[in-house]
C-alpha cells in the first residue's frame, strides 16, 4: 500500500523521485522520504506527512543532489507514522524501500538483534535493510538479496542501494507490484507507471522473484537463483494527461469527469457488430451456458458494482449471483468449485483479498473472470479470462470512474448470459446494448448539473450522522453513494435497503437527519415512498434522487435530484445516478476542508489483509 521509485540516469535524482512520488501518492500520504548518492554518500531526507511536507523539508535541509536513488511513500503498517518510521530505511551498508508486509519480521529481528543489529524504527521494513547487511560479503548485492528473499514471508516490492555501488540501483518483488521504466540510458523503478510516465512509456512487468539491477551503463535482469534473465520490453498505453490534474482542483472531479468518454470506450471495447462479444477472451455462449452459478468476488466499491452486477445477471439471465466480500470468502470455506464462474472486480487489480478469493476460487476449480483496470496487475494476468476496464488511471482514493467502467461490463456479461441462456431474444439484447451505448449522454447531463449536487451537500456538510435507502438497485447504489460520502467527507453515513429500515435503525431517525433516497425504479416506487413517508413522519429530511418527472405526495421530499435519462431502461438508470452521489460526497468533502483525494487512514491499493 505504500509507493517506492528509484531511479538511475543523468538527471537530477530528486526530481524524478519527487516527482514519481508525486504520481504514488495515492499508495499512500503518512510520510514520504528520498535517499540519493551524493559525491560524498548517500543523503537520505524523509519526514512524516504528505509530499508537500517532504518539499518544505527538502527546501530547509537542501535537496540532495546526485543522479542515482530510491524513494518512498507509506501508509503505516507497522509502527505510527513518524519521521522514524518513514522510509528508506538504511544501516550504514544497505538502504531500502519497501512496499509490503513482512510477515516474519519479528523472528527476523530477534536473530538480527542476537547477531548485534539495533533498530531504529518500529516497521517490519527495517528488517529487510539489516538482513541484506547481514548476507553482504565480498561486494556482491546480488548474492545478498538473494539470500535474504529466501527469509522473507510475506510480500514485498523493494528498491536497494548499496553504498559500495553509487551508481547502482537493486529491485525485487513477490506479491507487491513493481515496474521498471526503460528510458535513453536512464532506468526507473515504480510501484505503477504513472511514477515514471513523464519520462517513459516503455516498461518491463517485473514478476515475483526477479532482480532487477539498473546501472548507468545498462539494466540486467536475474531471477531467483541469479541466472541471467531476457525480458521483454511493453510501451504503456496511457497518457502523462491521464495522469495529471488537467486544471481540475481535485482528481477526483477530473475522474468524475471523465466518465461519459469511459463509458463509452469500456462497451465498444466489448462489443462486435451491436452485441456484447467475449469469445476472444473465452466466454463463449457455450461456456456461459455451462455455468451452474455466478460469484462476484471484490472489495469496497468494486464490490457494490458486483451487486449492481447480481440484479443485472439475475433478473436478466435468471442464473443465481452471489456478492461475496473477498476478506470473507477466502476464509469461509466457500461452497464454490466446477461449474461456477468467479468474477473478480478490481481496479486496482492488486488488491491482497480479492486476489487471494480469486485464487482460492482456481483452485477448487471454478474458471475466474477477473474486470480489472490496470491491465499489467496480478489479478488480470492470473485470472483464466480477462476483461480490461478503460478507466486509464484513478488516481484519487475515492473510486469513481472505474466504478461506473465496473458496472458498465456487469450489464454487458449480463446481457450476453440472458441472450446466451434464451432469457432474453437477441432484438433484446441488441437494443439494450444499444441503450447502454448512449449511456454517456446521460452521464453527461448530471455533470452538467453538478450545482445542484453542490447545493445538496451544502445541507448535508454540518451533519453528524446521514443515511442512503433504496431497493434493488437504488439498493445498491445507496451502498457506494454512502462509502463515497463517508470515505471523503468523514460524516457518519449507512445505507439501508429502504424496506428493512424499519427493522431497527429507524430508532435513529430523529428531527433533521438527512435521508438520501435514491428512487429510480419504478417497480417498487411506491414502496420506496412508504419509505420515505416513515422515515419523514419521524422528522428525517429526504433528500431525493430520482428520475426527471417522478412525482411525491405534497410535504414527502425537502430537496429533488432528478436523473435526466429517459433514453435508459430503469435498469441501467445506475449509471448517471451515480454520478450524482459521487458530485455529492465530492462537494460535501471540499466544503468541510478535506482533500478528497486523499483521505485519512487510506490508501488506494489494499494489498494488505
Ligand atoms: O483496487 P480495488 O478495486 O480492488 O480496490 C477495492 C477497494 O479497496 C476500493 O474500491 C475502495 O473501496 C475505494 N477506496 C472506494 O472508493
Amino acid at each position: 500500500m505504500c509507493g517506492i521509485v528509484g531511479y538511475i540516469g543523468q538527471r537530477d535524482c530528486t526530481d524524478v523521485l519527487m516527482d514519481g512520488l508525486e504520481k504514488l501518492e495515492y499508495r499512500g500520504y503518512d510520510s514520504a522520504g528520498i535517499a540519493v548518492f551524493e559525491k560524498t554518500g548517500i543523503k537520505t531526507v524523509k519526514t512524516k506527512g504528505k509530499l508537500i511536507d517532504m518539499r518544505d523539508k527538502l527546501q530547509k535541509e537542501g535537496s540532495p543532489v546526485g543522479h542515482c536513488g530510491i524513494g518512498h511513500t507509506r501508509w503505516a503498517t507497522h509502527g505510527e507514522p513518524s519521521d522514524q518510521n518513514s522510509h528508506p530505511h538504511s544501516n550504514g551498508r544497505v538502504t531500502i524501500v519497501h512496499n509490503g508486509i513482512i510477515e516474519n519480521y519479528k523472528e527476523l529481528k530477534e536473530f538480527l538483534t542476537e547477531k548485534g543489529y539495533v533498530f531504529q524504527s518500529q516497521t517490519d521494513s527495517e528488517v529487510v535493510a539489516c538482513l541484506l547487511d547481514y548476507y553482504y560479503s565480498e561486494r556482491n548485492p546480488l548474492r545478498a538479496i538473494m539470500e535474504t528473499v529466501k527469509e522473507l514471508q510475506g510480500s514485498y516490492a523493494l528498491g536497494i542501494i548499496f553504498r559500495d555501488f553509487p551508481d547502482r540501483v537493486y529491485a525485487t518483488r513477490k506479491e507487491s507490484p513493481l515496474i521498471v521504466g526503460i528510458g535513453e540510458n536512464e532506468y526507473f523503478i515504480g510501484s505503477d507507471i504513472p511514477a515514471f510516465l513523464k519520462y517513459t512509456k516503455n516498461y518491463v512487468l517485473l514478476e515475483d522473484d526477479d532482480i532487477v539491477c539498473m546501472k548507468t551503463d545498462g539494466i540486467e535482469f536475474y531471477d531467483v537463483h541469479g541466472l541471467p534473465e531476457k525480458k521483454e520490453i511493453s510501451v504503456a498505453e496511457w497518457d502523462v494527461e491521464q495522469a495529471q490534474k488537467c486544471g481540475y482542483p481535485h482528481f477526483m472531479l477530473k475522474e468524475i469527469h471523465e466518465q461519459p468518454g469511459i463509458v463509452g470506450n469500456t462497451v465498444e471495447s466489448c462489443c462486435r457488430d451491436g452485441v456484447p462479444y467475449f469469445d476472444d477472451i473465452g466466454l463463449t455462449d457455450e461456456l456461459i451456458r455451462g455455468v451452474k452459478r455466478v460469484f462476484v468476488v471484490a472489495c469496497g466499491t468494486a464490490m457494490h458494482a458486483g451487486i449492481i452486477g447480481r440484479y443485472a445477471i439475475e433478473g436478466l439471465a435468471r442464473v443465481p449471483v452471489t456478492v461475496e466480500v473477498a476478506s470473507e470468502f477466502r476464509y469461509m470455506d466457500p461452497i464454490v468449485g466446477e461449474g461456477d464462474l468467479v468474477i473478480v472486480v478490481s481496479q486496482s487489480g492488486e488488491t491482497a483479498d480479492t486476489r487471494a478469493g480469486m485464487e482460492l476460487a482456481q483452485h477448487r476449480g471454478a474458471k475466474t473472470l477477473a474486470v480489472v483496470n490496470v491491465k499489467y496487475s496480478a489479478i488480470a494476468r492470473q485470472a483464466d479470462m480477462y476483461i480490461h476496464t478503460l478507466a486509464g488511471p484513478e488516481i484519487a482514493v475515492a473510486s469513481t470512474k472505474a466504478y461506473t467502467a465496473q458496472i458498465s461490463v456487469m450489464y454487458l456479461l449480463a446481457f450476453r448470459f440472458a441472450f446466451a441462456r434464451g432469457t432474453i431474444s437477441e432484438d433484446r439484447m441488441r437494443e439494450l446494448t444499444a441503450q447502454l451505448l448512449s449511456a454517456p449522454g446521460s452521464i453527461q447531463r448530471v455533470i452538467d448539473r453538478k450545482k445542484e449536487c453542490q447545493f445538496i451537500a451544502s445541507k448535508l456538510v454540518n451533519a453528524d450522522n446521514l443515511f442512503f435507502i433504496g431497493r434493488t438497485f437504488d439498493y445498491a447504489l445507496s451502498l457506494e453513494g454512502s462509502l463515497k460520502l463517508k470515505e471523503i467527507s468523514y460524516i457518519h453515513s449507512e445505507a439501508y435497503a429502504a424496506g428493512e429500515l424499519k427493522h431497527g435503525t429507524i430508532s435513529l431517525i430523529e428531527q433533521g437527519i438527512p435521508v438520501i433516497t435514491v428512487a429510480t425504479q419504478a417497480n417498487i416506487l411506491a414502496k420506496t415512498i412508504s419509505n420515505m413517508e416513515e422515515v419523514k413522519a419521524r422528522g428525517g429530511v429526504i433528500i431525493a434522487v430520482c428520475r426527471k418527472g417522478t412525482s411525491f405526495a405534497e410535504g414527502t421530499v425537502d430537496m429533488k435530484l432528478e436523473i435526466d435519462a429517459p433514453e435508459l431502461d430503469d435498469m441501467l438508470v445506475p449509471l448517471p445516478t451515480v454520478c450524482a452521489l459521487q458530485l455529492i460526497a465530492y462537494y460535501t468533502s471540499v466544503l468541510r476542508g478535506i482533500d478528497p483525494d486523499k483521505p485519512r487512514n487510506l490508501a488506494k491499493s489494499v494489498t494488505t489483509e
